[in-house]
């Protein structure tokens, strides 16, 4: 059974490869997004390691001179999205847009050194990548934490990776609509509008890439002039963790000031996580910087920080209120409380389960002591890849599939996960 999954999980990888980077899906998402591409690199590490650093290294021949690694890069023109290059303009040879998105690199680059059998060749690759990504976490802590607490925020809700979650609905309010240039979605023509945000959400999208684009795309400026602030837990966890492993990277090379400068970045940052824990909850949740108080909303990015090797209490904490939401419904992890008022099973972010972030929380729980908590997430996500194949995310109730179909992370993680988190099938 497993083998058979992992060759139709290959064959959905092989499909959407383009020879030097990976396509989300044929169609929707027709060019490389950046976390996509580094998490579909652990998916290709199981059977053609080159194909696997050639994915990371595509992604970061288009890192921006300040350090910033796009959230998408346009390698070929395609009608077929929208926002497209011209509406970013960010003046680039191969356009991309100007916005970034979860700092997987790093986390990703420490697993393909380790599972390449030929070190001196990884260590060759790696020499190349690793100042790349750590120019990009040290982009992050000055340009997206101007104040130096040690947690970064982002400017636009498609960096979190989590377009439409709840998490941004309080921040978009303060997003004005007005005087946008009129456009046409081209998503919803890929996939049913009940599993895509609004076009109310998608309206502020645009405004804020307008907007940005006005400011010319300076980064020194579009943290402070973004009416649209966020610090999600999630997002920093991820950094968190690709710094951490970052630092033992460059102790392997015999970098030891790229590696203090990396942990020292990792430990602050774990340090400041605190702050967004949320007792009435009993998980991480979002800070408005722009509002300047930490939000109610019991969303998965709250539990995606346990990623970044979080204190014992936290992590048995989170393994708690995940087995809460396990009765609240059939498939762990649902993106959003089924309780809250605002949970959808079907939309997006705002209550569907996924399986990269699953991937990500069980990799946290299972270093942190939380092993069971873990098999128990990753079962459940083979359950959903059997019930329904290689969709873009499930309902978490009845695991029906919903947006895209043949996704490439979803076949990456599902290969990931057979290969090495050993879970019988
Ligand atoms: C959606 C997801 C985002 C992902 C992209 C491509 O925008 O929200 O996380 O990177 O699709 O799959």
């Amino acid at each position: 059974m497993s083998q058979a999954l992992i060759d139709q999980a290959r064959g959905v990888m092989e499909g959407n490869d383009r020879g030097t980077y990976t396509v989300p899906t044929h169609g929707l998402y027709p060019f490389q997004w950046n976390w996509d591409s580094a998490l579909s690199a652990l998916g290709f590490s199981h059977f053609d390691m080159d194909r696997a650093w050639v994915e990371v290294e595509t992604l970061m021949a288009h890192q921006w001179d300040d350090g910033m690694v796009p959230h998408i890069i346009f390698h070929e023109p395609d009608d077929g999205y929208f926002p497209g290059p011209n509406v970013w303009q960010t003046r680039r040879d191969v356009p991309t847009t100007g916005i970034t998105q979860p700092a997987v690199a790093g986390f990703a680059l420490r697993k393909l050194y380790d599972r390449t059998e030929d070190k001196a060749v990884a260590r060759e690759r790696l020499a190349k990548l690793l100042p790349k990504v750590h120019a990009w976490h040290k982009w992050f802590y000055r340009d997206r934490d101007p104040k130096s607490t040690g947690l970064v925020a982002i400017i636009h809700p498609w960096e979190s990776g989590r377009d439409n979650s709840v998490d941004w609905d309080e921040g978009l309010d303060a997003v004005p609509i007005e005087g946008i240039a009129p456009f046409t979605r081209r998503d919803t023509t890929h996939a049913n509008p009940d599993h895509r945000p609004s076009d109310e959400q998608y309206k502020c999208y645009i405004w804020l890439v307008e907007y940005f684009r006005g400011l010319g795309w300076d980064n020194a400026k579009l943290h402070d002039a973004s009416p649209f602030c966020l610090v999600d837990p999630g997002f920093n966890g991820i950094l968190i963790r690709s710094c951490d492993d970052v630092a033992d990277l460059a102790e392997f090379l015999g970098d030891p000031s790229m590696a203090s400068e990396a942990r020292a970045m990792a430990t602050k940052g774990r340090a400041a996580l605190e702050s967004l824990w949320n007792p009435t909850l009993g998980q991480y949740t979002c800070y408005n910087r722009a509002a300047g108080h930490l939000q109610d909303t019991p969303s998965i990015g709250g539990l995606l920080a346990a990623i970044a090797d979080v204190p014992h209490a936290r992590a048995d904490a989170l393994a708690r209120r995940i087995a809460l939401l396990a009765e609240r419904c059939g498939y762990l992890v649902p993106s959003h409380d089924p309780i809250d008022g605002a949970f959808d099973s079907l939309r997006y972010w705002r209550g569907p389960t996924w399986l990269i972030v699953n991937y990500l929380i069980a990799e946290g729980l299972g270093r942190s002591e939380q092993g069971a908590m873990a098999q128990r997430i990753l079962a459940d996500s083979l359950r959903l890849i059997e019930k329904s194949g290689f969709a873009e995310y499930y309902d978490p109730n009845s695991g029906e599939p919903c947006g895209g179909g043949d996704f490439t992370w979803t076949a990456a993680m599902v290969i990931e996960i057979l290969k090495n988190q050993k879970v019988p099938a």
